[in-house]
Order: C-alpha cells, then structure tokens, then sequence
C-alpha cells in the first residue's frame, strides 16, 4: 500500500491518477496529522511532494522522511534525494563531496572572513541566498563596493521578503508576452506588494551567511535536465532579456537536439553517485565544459508537459509525452516489488 498526499498543483495528481488506472493500492494520508507514524504503519511507502516555500513543510518534512526510512518504509523524495532541496549550502559540500562539476562556490560564515574574500577575488560574482527559484534570490555583484554592500545586509538585517519581487516577474512576463492575460496579472503584483503571499512571508530572514559563485559568461541560456531513475528529460532555457539569469524566464526550448548530450550524461552520473530518486540539474557552460549551477529534487510539473520523449540511461531516446509523476509512482513499485520478491 502507498501513502499519497496530496497537495494541488504537485505532483499527486497524477500519482492518484496512475494508482487508480493501474489498480495499485494507495490511500491518501495527511502529513500534517499528529499520529502520521502510527497511520503510516499500514503502509510500504509515502509520497509527499513537500514544498520549499511553504514554511509548515520545510518544519518537518525531512524530519518525517528520515524517521520512515528508519521504520524501514520506503519514501518519495527520499533523505538522499531531498535533504539538499532548496539548500544551495549543502549542494556545495554535497557536490564537492562527490567531485561532481559544481561551479567554482564560495560560503562564509562570518563579515570579517567574507570581506577578507572579496579583497582577494576577482568579479563578477553571483551572489545568491540558500534558498528560492525562478532566479529570485540570484544577482550579479559586478565590483567590490557592491560587494560590501551585500555582505553588510547580509551580516547585518538579512534578507527577508522582497515585496517587489513579484511585480519585476509579471512586469517582465508582460514585456514577453505583450499579453491581455500578462498585463492583468501585473495587477496581481501590485496587490502582492500590499499584501504578500501568506506562506512566503512565514519564511525566515536570510542572515548570517555569504554564498557566491563564479559568474560564467557567455551563456545566453541554462540547460535543465531531470533525472528520474533511469530516463532522462531536459529543456533549454533562454536568458530574460538584458540579464544573465535563464530559470524562471518562460523562454523554453524543447527540441532535444538543442540538449548537448554530455548535459544528460553527467546528470545520469551524478543521480548514480548521489543515490538519488530524482534530481534536477542546472547547467552552463564554461568554455565547451558544462557545469552545475544548482540541483533540486523538484520540478514545475506543467513546464515539461511539453516534452517530447526522454533518454534513458543508455542514452537511447525515447519518443513520446509522458508524465514525469507516472515515472516516480513507476520506480517506487518496482523497490516495493523487488522488497517482496527478495
Ligand atoms: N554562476 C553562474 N554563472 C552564470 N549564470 C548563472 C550562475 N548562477 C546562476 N546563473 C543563471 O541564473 C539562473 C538562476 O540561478 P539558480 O542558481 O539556478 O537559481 P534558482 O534556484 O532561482 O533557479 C540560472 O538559471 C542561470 O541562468
Ligand atoms: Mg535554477
């Protein structure tokens, strides 16, 4: 039996979907409850697509996954596969660690050490927070002075949530699309800086730490590929217009022969060594080599629909749509199988 939350706009739509179609029994649970051990007792395994903006689940959901696999349940995103989620700190140790081709990052704990730094390098730098997507929490540090002025917010008040930030995104969908549909939501943005989105107001202040990277020129646009088990997908994101930043852009490209196939093969790789379930992987390229910006188990399920086959771990393509969800439900029965044939 699996255990599904669900939660709109995730992943467990389509878990329910492919349980049902296929007769596998699953029930719905709440990871909220007080007693979910004791309901999950009954169960081989959860799926929860547990959220980095939402401030209730980043209080437990690692701190649940990891007492489950204790009880010997099987779990998707498992320890291995999510403790790093929405954590770019432990993406860099983690990716060091394994020798994968992490871009050059950088992390201080204290102002003194991190100003030391800046006296040294050399820039650009990308300097981003821990956490957030869409290139939200990412900016070019073009000198030293500006360089200062980020490490004394940072050591100082921090970062907390930037009330713009919606806005400039609808603003810069608006210029995209040059839609009726954009240009209300520009609306919307005004409204959030009013009244901001409940749950990522509860986030806490970012403070007391610098990370940064080297900045790689000469990209006009990030490669995205996403590991499940052994298939492969990926898109090619084009850059927002004058700036250097690709995710969350909304420019995408899906002809796979846009996607260098070396990109795939080092997510394969990585996935392997990291143990993996699932793993999204950002890439640019530093002169023809690629290199990883970023990593994350989760995924905007609607971006890839459009996806027109995948790769599995030979490198074969395999022609045809497909729900990246039916592939998670897929591998977690074939662990659950192989546990009872063994
Ligand atoms: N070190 C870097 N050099 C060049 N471009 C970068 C670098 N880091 C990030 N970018 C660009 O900025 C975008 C957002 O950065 P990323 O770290 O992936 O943040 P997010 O978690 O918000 O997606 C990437 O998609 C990429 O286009
Ligand atoms: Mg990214």
């Amino acid at each position: 039996m699996i255990a599904i939350h669900h939660r709109k706009t995730g992943f467990s739509e389509k878990w329910i979907e492919y349980c049902k179609n296929k007769n596998i029994a699953y029930k719905i649970v709440n990871c909220y409850d007080n007693d979910i051990i004791e309901q999950l007792k009954g169960c081989d395994a959860l799926m929860w697509h547990w959220h980095h903006t939402d401030s209730k689940d980043i209080l437990f959901a690692r701190q649940l996954i990891y007492s489950l696999e204790m009880m010997g349940k099987k779990v998707f995103p498992n320890t291995k596969t999510s403790w790093h989620f929405d954590d770019k700190l432990g993406q860099k140790y983690l990716l060091e660690a394994v020798d994968s081709p992490l871009i050059n990052s950088y992390v201080y704990y204290d102002k003194h050490s991190a100003l030391n730094w800046i006296e040294k390098t050399t820039f650009p730098k990308v300097f981003k927070l821990r956490g957030g997507a869409g290139a939200e929490n990412v900016k070019l540090i073009n000198d030293k002075n500006e360089a200062r002025g980020y490490i004394k917010k940072a050591f100082g008040k921090g970062f907390g949530l930037n009330r713009f930030a919606p806005l400039k995104e609808r603003v810069w969908h608006f210029e995209r699309d040059k839609s009726l549909k954009s240009f209300i939501n520009i609306g919307r943005g005004l409204g959030r800086v009013l009244l901001p989105n409940k749950i990522k107001k509860n986030l806490p202040v970012q403070k007391h730490y610098m990370y940064a990277q080297d900045f790689i020129p000469d990209n006009d646009s990030d490669i995205r590929v996403i590991v499940i088990g052994q298939r492969a997908f990926a898109i090619k994101r084009m850059i927002r217009k004058n700036d250097f930043r690709a995710s969350g852009s909304g420019n995408i490209i899906y002809d796979p022969k846009q996607i260098p196939l070396e990109c795939v093969k080092l997510a394969f790789d990585t996935t392997r060594k990291l143990q993996a379930q699932c793993i999204a992987y950002d890439f640019v390229f530093l002169k023809g080599i690629p290199k990883i910006i970023e990593i994350s188990y989760a995924f905007n399920r609607e971006v890839y629909l459009d996806c027109p086959g995948y790769w599995n771990s030979s490198l074969g393509w395999i022609e045809g749509k497909f729900y990246p969800e039916f592939f998670m439900v897929e591998d977690m029965i074939d662990i659950l199988q192989n546990e009872m044939d063994n």
